[in-house]
């Protein structure tokens, strides 16, 4: 009769610990296929943010408490599903909310997998694109246009081999439009006007046969248009 008894209580245990762990189990495999952030990145964002002067609210949900850690969560940001590596950070911004003073890319070096970045439409007061960003080789779309930057175009951004999409309209750049971006065989849209840019148009562009974009208009360029230029069949939008 006893054993009977312990039977009983024995398969009813084991009926209540079954249901509590499909219950944990369902909860905790949900909680490994979400993938979080990485440290080290969400610690160069919040480098990122400490370095602007104002970022018109833009950048709220970008906070070091214990609710906030995971910033894939954060506003403007995407990671990768798998590995929660930042792939891709849109910061544009749109009038009149904007990030502003002057900035460090080069604080995102840890963003190693970022292939898309839009800082366009703020005001970055004059700072310097860095040579640093030759480092960011995933990164296929770069848009710095409308954002005050200043100074010149870094050669290393012929580093970025996969660039498809280089836009930097509309800033205070000068100097020599490098000959190094001829090394960028993938872009298809480039975009330096409205600058303070000098100097010949580089024959390298000759060389960038994907291009359907190309506009260089509104700058201090001399000298003839190379015909090299001509090479360029794929072109649907030309200004010079
Ligand atoms: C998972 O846990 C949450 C609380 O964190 C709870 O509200 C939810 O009901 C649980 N899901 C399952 C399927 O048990
Ligand atoms: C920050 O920018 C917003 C919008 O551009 C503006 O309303 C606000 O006054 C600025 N804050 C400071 C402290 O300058
Ligand atoms: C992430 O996963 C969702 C579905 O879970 C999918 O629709 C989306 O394409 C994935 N994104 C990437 C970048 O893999
Ligand atoms: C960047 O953002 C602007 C809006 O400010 C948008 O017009 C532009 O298309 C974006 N650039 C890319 C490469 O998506
Ligand atoms: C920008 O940041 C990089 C890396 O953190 C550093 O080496 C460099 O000196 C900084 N440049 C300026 C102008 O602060
Ligand atoms: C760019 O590539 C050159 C070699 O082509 C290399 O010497 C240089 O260190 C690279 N610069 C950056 C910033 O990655």
């Amino acid at each position: 009769m006893g054993g009977y008894f312990l039977k009983i209580l024995f398969a009813l245990l084991v009926c209540f610990l079954h249901t509590e762990i499909s219950i944990l189990g369902l909860n905790s495999t949900s909680e490994i296929s979400r993938v979080k952030c990485i440290e080290s990145e969400r610690q160069a964002l919040l480098n990122f943010k400490r370095g602007l002067v104002n970022d018109s609210g833009m950048l709220s949900t970008w906070r070091d408490d214990e609710n906030n850690r995971d910033c894939c969560k954060w506003k403007g940001l995407q990671c990768n599903n798998e590995t929660g590596h930042v792939y891709m950070l849109d910061l544009h911004g749109h009038y009149p909310q904007r990030l502003s003073g002057l900035i460090n890319i080069s604080s995102l070096i840890d963003l190693q997998n970022i292939e898309y970045l839009n800082l366009s439409n703020n005001d970055f007061e004059g700072s310097y694109i860095p040579k640093f960003m030759g480092s960011f080789t995933n990164l296929k779309y770069l848009d710095l246009s409308w954002s005050r930057f200043g100074g010149r175009i870094p050669y290393e951004l012929g580093n970025l081999s996969k660039l498809e999409y280089l836009d930097l309209k509309w800033n205070s750049l000068d100097g020599a439009i490098p000959s190094q971006l001829g090394k960028l065989t993938s872009l298809q849209h480039l975009d330096l006007s409205l600058n303070s840019l000098s100097g010949e148009i580089p024959s390298e562009v000759g060389v960038l046969t994907s291009l359907q974009h190309l506009d260089l208009s509104g700058n201090s360029l001399r000298g003839e248009i190379p015909s090299e230029v001509g090479k360029l069949t794929s072109l649907r939008h030309l200004e010079i």
